[in-house]
């Protein structure tokens, strides 16, 4: 990566990546996108009525086109969708766009953290550890040859996790 423009957040759904996003965004006054919520601007639907109405395969076609296109911006935070690293463009987007952080947090705490999430569509079954586990497995290779760091959350407030970003960003830039 010659120069760092953009700062991303990768992992899965529960990991914290929009409230972690806005602490960056305003403590490096960068400006914030959160993929899930502009797409949900853009289409004015949630993500549930986007799977329901499209399908997984539209979603994740709308999600490709709309990260491609935002990461070739700079100065931005971006809180990714957990699923973004699924299609291959958007995986180089992330290596070669800016810095890209993992945040790598066992199931047991996603679980606890989304267990009552209701707009998450992925997670709309019964057997929810299951259906965390296997994702994260089938994603680890790719959450992992996406990004430059891992940060383990499991540990640290999202005060911390913040600050070992900036860190690491101002360190690299
Ligand atoms: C998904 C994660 C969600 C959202 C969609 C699919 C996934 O975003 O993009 O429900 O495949 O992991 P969050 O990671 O922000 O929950």
């Amino acid at each position: 990566m010659e120069n760092i423009k953009n700062i991303f957040l990768i992992g899965m759904m529960g990991s914290g990546k929009s409230s972690i996003a806005k602490i960056l965004s305003k403590k490096l006054d960068m400006q914030l996108c959160d993929t899930d919520n502009e797409i949900e601007t853009l289409c004015e639907m949630s993500i549930n009525e986007i799977f329901d109405r499209y399908g997984e395969e539209k979603f994740r076609e709308m999600e490709r086109r709309y990260f491609i296109e935002m990461a070739k911006q700079d100065n931005i935070i971006f809180a990714t969708g957990g699923g973004v690293i699924l299609n291959q463009d958007s995986r180089q987007a992330l290596v070669k766009n800016g810095l890209t952080f993992f945040l790598d947090t066992s199931i047991d705490v996603l679980l606890h953290r989304i267990n009552n999430s209701s707009n998450r569509p992925l997670f709309a079954n019964y057997n929810k550890s299951k259906v965390l586990s296997n994702l994260f497995n089938d994603r680890i290779k790719y959450y992992k040859s996406s990004c430059h760091f891992t940060i383990h959350t499991d540990l640290l407030s999202l005060n911390d996790i913040a600050s070992q970003i900036i860190n690491k960003y101002k360190n690299e830039s």
